[in-house]
């Protein structure tokens, strides 16, 4: 995420969704069909916290870390010590250490 920003999400959370709620630059020009890829983001890390990939996804055969935010909803939030970090070129320089 963009320095300094947490959000906190629940179980079915879309993250397309929960980054547009934030007011979080990210592209939604097909309005979260999984057509566009311009919501795509890189998973830093939590990504077992997160949906199995799309028909949508796979069409456009992305990077194990690459995800489209608007295909993607949250599944695992039990416990409160699990984090889900995402980056988007939007967002600036990529943190250092990431994929
Ligand atoms: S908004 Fe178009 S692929 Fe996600």
């Amino acid at each position: 995420m963009p320095a300094g920003i947490e959000i906190r999400a629940q179980h079915g959370d879309v993250l397309s969704a929960l980054i547009a709620q934030a007011r979080i630059p990210l592209g939604r020009a097909c309005s979260g069909q999984g057509i566009c890829r311009s919501c795509e983001i890189t998973v830093l890390a939590g990504y077992s916290l997160l949906s199995r990939r799309t028909k949508r996804e796979n069409h456009w055969r992305l990077e194990s870390s690459q995800r489209l935010a608007c295909q993607v909803a949250v599944v695992g939030t039990e416990r409160q010590d699990q984090w889900i970090d995402l980056w988007s070129p939007a967002w600036g320089e990529r943190p250092k250490g990431g994929p």
